[in-house]
């Protein structure tokens, strides 16, 4: 689509040597001879690049800026260049501060009109990079399943994200606490006010309390100026106090009293602060075990212990890796700028067997080493060994596997066979399958048919089966 521009200048003259120019090169080209009508007509016209008389009858060009960047849609904002007669340095600044990208002086010249265009649009096609990837960026906070248990949890996340109400979410690590936590404050009214999280663990001992609450210049050596505190920062909005159970005591303190009053001053302040801000609070730790090892405080504890959400692990709900393996597929193809890969059933359903002593997040990492590392289609020969040897072992160990086996359909010719040179061919067949999906790699695929790898040697050389023979049939 070519791009749209915008004139807007009260000389009739100008307007047309511009359309003439433009439009020659292949751009769409609007107009206006006033300040008042660009305003007017700047939704409709949904310009790219506005090009901007300075002084203009009834409202100036740089008012007229200044109004443009003030309207709330930020996504019809053209990028600005204005144009002067006699521009002064005071213009050309006031130009800039309100939003103007260039100036540039009458009479146009033709190849300073074309460069500065050209750059403005290339900005223009960069901005909106830029805000795709942030939009990517926010869509990475999206939460995926469908299962029983993440389902219970969406629900219980809407009808408590709407209300104020202090939540403590627990669950191992890589569960999705930090999800929840940020599902929470997006779904809730303090959705356009501050998220600010805290990572309770991270923070040195000696700058907790100056982090959480602030401090006054020369407060101690090395406090220069005053600064604000996170507890400051999110007024008005969430803070989430991440790794809660990792904080130190005397951390802990202090927390209580603002949960208590509202509450607290900066480090070598007197005055009191009040702040509004809902607390959202996450741990991997047995909060209550730490209660009784005297870890915690039990004070605190029921402070933030209002409303209890449960992040499940990921192998109590196996059939969310399907999707969430897609959704990561997707994601980390799209982030890489790569073709979308696909991954096959077999590969999907190990995936699903295994039982991910990291959660998600160890999930979506393998899925992204596989979609870096593999090619167009990601099948169980690229998967990890110890996932691979794992699921290996659990399918031995489950006694009933065999059992939900279909039964077999035999062509005549193999029902037609004595049994010994029946039982050669079937295992001839599965251990070629076995292999060819494992990419003829033996140790792997040993693993997989719970045999020592000696031992498949000997079979394959027993059967006649080498890579060499893979397409030919007995
Ligand atoms: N339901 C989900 N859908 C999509 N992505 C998820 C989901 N749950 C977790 N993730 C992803 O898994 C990773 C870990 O999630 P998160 O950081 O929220 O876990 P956590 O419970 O806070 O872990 P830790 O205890 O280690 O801090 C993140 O990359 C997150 O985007
Ligand atoms: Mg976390």
């Amino acid at each position: 689509m070519p791009s749209t521009i915008f004139i807007v200048d009260d000389e009739k003259n100008i307007r047309r040597t511009v359309r003439m120019v433009l439009e020659g090169e292949g751009f769409t080209v609007e107009e206006a001879s006033s300040g008042e009508e660009a305003l007017a007509r700047l939704p409709e016209v949904a310009a790219d690049v506005l090009l901007l008389d300075v002084q203009l009858p009834g409202i100036s060009g740089l008012d007229t800026i200044e109004r443009i960047s003030k309207l709330k849609n930020q996504e019809t904002q053209p990028t600005i260049i204005m144009i002067s007669g006699h521009a002064t340095l005071a213009d050309a600044v006031r130009a800039t501060k309100a939003g103007a990208y260039d100036l540039i002086e009458k009479p146009l010249d033709r190849e300073r009109l074309m460069v500065a265009l050209r750059n403005a649009l290339e900005r223009r096609a960069m901005a909106r990079e830029v805000e795709g990837l942030r939009a990517m960026a926010e869509e990475r906070f999206e939460m995926v399943g469908r299962s029983a248990a993440i389902t219970a949890l969406f629900a219980q996340i809407a009808k408590v994200a709407p209300t104020r109400t202090r939540v403590l979410i627990t669950g191992e690590s890589g569960t999705g606490k930090e999800l929840i936590a940020r599902a929470l404050h997006r779904a809730s009214a303090l959705a356009d006010k501050p998220f600010v999280k805290v990572n309770c663990a991270a923070i040195p001992k000696e700058l907790i309390e100056s982090e959480l609450f602030g401090h006054e210049r020369g407060a101690f050596t090395g406090a220069t100026a005053r600064k604000r505190g996170l507890f400051e920062i999110a007024d008005g909005g969430t803070i989430f106090l991440d790794e809660v159970g990792d904080m130190i005591s005397s951390a802990q303190a202090k927390v209580l009293r603002v949960l208590q009053s509202g509450e607290f001053s900066r480090v070598g302040g007197e005055q009191a602060l009040k702040v509004d801000v809902r607390v959202i609070a996450a741990t991997n730790r047995d909060l209550q075990a730490a209660v009784a090892a005297g870890e915690f405080r039990e004070d605190l504890y029921f402070r933030l212990n209002v409303v209890p959400l449960r992040a499940p692990p990921l192998r109590d709900r196996a059939d969310d890796v399907p999707l969430l393996s897609a959704a990561f597929v997707e994601l980390a193809c799209r982030e890489n700028g790569m073709k979308v890969k696909v991954i096959s059933d077999e590969a999907v359903a190990m995936l699903s067997a295994y039982p991910w002593p990291g959660n998600v997040r160890e999930l979506r990492n393998v899925i992204e080493r596989l979609v870096i590392l593999s090619e167009e289609s990601i099948g169980v020969g690229d998967l990890p060994e110890e996932i691979v040897a794992e699921v290996a072992r659990k399918r031995r160990e489950s006694t009933d596997a065999p059992a939900m086996l279909p039964r077999v359909e035999l062509p005549a010719e193999a029902r037609a066979l004595p049994l010994r040179e029946f039982r050669d061919h079937m295992e001839r067949e599965y251990i070629r399958i076995k292999l060819d999906e494992n990419g003829w790699n033996i140790s792997r695929t040993a693993t997989l048919l719970g045999i020592e790898r000696t031992n498949l040697h000997k079979k394959m050389r027993a059967l006649g089966l080498s890579r060499d023979s893979q397409s030919q049939s007995t």
